[in-house]
C-alpha cells in the first residue's frame, strides 16, 4: 500500500466522528470561564481544530471572532458547513494551515486554544512558539495527555510509551508551564465521559464498519487492530490517564 493509501485509510477510520479526540462542550466552557474579559473584540485562534467541536462552543459561548486552523482540508470544509448552518460563519474563519509553520502575525490573538492537538508539535515547543501570537494580556488554553495516577498499569505504560512518550503527570506538566515562561490560571482533568461519548464510542462503531468494508486487506486490519487496542487500553485503565485542561498566561 502506498503512503497515500495508508493516509486515506487513516482518515476513513476517523471520518464522521463528532470530534477527533477526547473532549466535551462542558469542559470547553469550564476552561473558557477561567479566561477574563472576553468580549466582541476578543480574537481567538483554535489550533488543530479538527471538525471544530470546540470552535463551535467557543463561538456560541462568546461574541468573539475565531480563526480555526487544521491541516486536513475535509475537516475544515466540515467546520465551514456547520458554522454556516448555525449562523456562525461570520465569526468563525476556518482555514487549512500547518501548525508547524503558522504564518500568522505576532500579537494577533487574545486567546490561543488547542484541544488534543499540541502533541503534534510537542508541549514545550507549542507553548514557546504560540506565545508570539498572543497580544498583551492574552491567554493560552490547551489539553494534553497526563498520568492521573502515580502507578499506571503496565499495559497503559507500554501503550503510551509508543504513542506519546512525552506523557507525564499533572505536576510535571505544571512545572513545564513555568519553565516555558507562563503562569497557570487554572487546570482540571477531563472526565472519562469526554473520552467515550463523542470519541471512543463512535470510533468503536467505525472500527467495526471499517473491518467489514475492508475484509482481506491486511493493512486495513492492522489499522483497525491498532485503534481497537487504543480503545481497549483505555477501558482497562481509564482511571490512570486523561487529558488535562491547562489555562495559562505569559508571566
Ligand atoms: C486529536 S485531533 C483533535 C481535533 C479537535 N481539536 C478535537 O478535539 O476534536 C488533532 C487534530 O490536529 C490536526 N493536525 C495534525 N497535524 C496538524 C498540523 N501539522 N497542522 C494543523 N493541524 C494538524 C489533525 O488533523 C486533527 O484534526
Amino acid at each position: 500500500m502506498t503512503e497515500d493509501g495508508t493516509t486515506a485509510l487513516f482518515y476513513e477510520m476517523f471520518t464522521g466522528l463528532p470530534r477527533q479526540g477526547p473532549g466535551d462542550a462542558a469542559s470547553t466552557r469550564r476552561a473558557l470561564s477561567l479566561v477574563p474579559g472576553i468580549g466582541p473584540a476578543t480574537r481567538m485562534l483554535d489550533i488543530g481544530c479538527g471538525t471544530g467541536a470546540q470552535s463551535l462552543v467557543l463561538a456560541r459561548q462568546t461574541p468573539a471572532h475565531i480563526v480555526a486552523i487544521d491541516n486536513h482540508a475535509p475537516f475544515i470544509a466540515s467546520l465551514r458547513d456547520r458554522a454556516r448552518a448555525l449562523g456562525l460563519a461570520e465569526r468563525i474563519d476556518a482555514r487549512v494551515a500547518d501548525m508547524r509553520d503558522l504564518a500568522l502575525p505576532s500579537g494577533a490573538f487574545d486567546l490561543v486554544w488547542s484541544e488534543g492537538a499540541i502533541f503534534v508539535v510537542g508541549f514545550e515547543r507549542g507553548l514557546r512558539e504560540w506565545r508570539r501570537l498572543l497580544a498583551p494580556g492574552g491567554h493560552l488554553a490547551v489539553t494534553d495527555a497526563c498520568w492521573t495516577r502515580p502507578d499506571p498499569p503496565a499495559g497503559a505504560v507500554e501503550f503510551w510509551r509508543h504513542e506519546y512518550p512525552a506523557i507525564r503527570t499533572v505536576p510535571e506538566t505544571l512545572d513545564a508551564i513555568v519553565a516555558c515562561g507562563y503562569e497557570t490560571v487554572g487546570h482540571f482533568t477531563l472526565p472519562p465521559s469526554s473520552w467515550w461519548n463523542d470519541y471512543y464510542r463512535p470510533l468503536q462503531e467505525n472500527v467495526m464498519a471499517f473491518r467489514a468494508r475492508h475484509r482481506d486487506e491486511p493493512e486495513a486490519h492492522a489499522l483497525a487492530d491498532a485503534v481497537q487496542r487504543e480503545i481497549d487500553v483505555w477501558h482497562a485503565a481509564a482511571d490512570a490517564y486523561s487529558y488535562e485542561f491547562f489555562v495559562m498566561r505569559p508571566r
